[in-house]
């Protein structure tokens, strides 16, 4: 498995130049998983590598089908990531949802494991927007709404998706609680 670094290395390689903004938020999403990796129970390895790379399937020299979570996680297994953090890019925030309303069924073949490092990788999705600024989640949820109008696929998927959503960040701020770790955090 290439390390976290290499992770970094390539999610940089693919977004940065391309999609800066998309970089952005891919660089908070991984700060804030690297301080939730001290949860109990949350692997710190796979959640961080995951939370590095979750968005690469945006980059044009990536994407092949469209749909970002199954094009992100296609590539990592040609770059050599397991099947755990490929499974966690493809199911990251209630992907299976979208890719239902979008007719695909390719995300089958990769498991979502419906654990705290998972929730944890959905969590941290959900409270850095589309610059990396820190936000809450309806704020998070409500500026994708915004963004693609409410007829578009993504807006609808949220509207299916949005209590697996909230459960996932509900259990993450729980055990952060139980954890002391800050809920909140100003630091984007
Ligand atoms: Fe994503």
């Amino acid at each position: 498995m290439p390390s976290f670094a290499d992770a970094r290395a390539l999610a940089e390689l693919t977004l940065a130049d391309h999609l800066p903004d998309r970089w952005l938020h891919t660089q908070a999403v991984a700060r804030e998983a690297i301080r939730l990796a001290a949860v109990p129970d949350v692997d710190r390895e796979p959640l961080i590598t995951a939370a590095v790379l979750h968005d690469v399937g945006y980059s044009p020299v990536v994407a092949r089908t469209g749909f970002h979570p199954l094009d992100g996680a296609r590539f990592l297994r040609t770059r050599g990531y397991d099947r755990r953090v490929t499974a966690l890019v493809a199911h990251h925030s209630g992907a299976v949802v979208e890719a239902r309303l979008r007719g695909l069924d390719a995300l089958d073949q990769y498991d979502d494991e419906a654990t705290p490092t998972r929730d944890a990788l959905w969590y941290c999705d959900a409270v850095r927007g589309p610059t990396g600024l820190p936000t809450i989640p309806d704020e998070r949820w409500a500026e994708i709404r915004r963004r693609y109008g409410p007829e578009h696929v993504v807006s609808r998927f949220l509207d299916e998706a949005e209590p697996q959503l909230r459960a996932a960040v509900d259990r993450t701020r729980a055990r952060m609680a139980a954890a002391g770790i800050d809920p909140v955090t100003t630091t984007p």
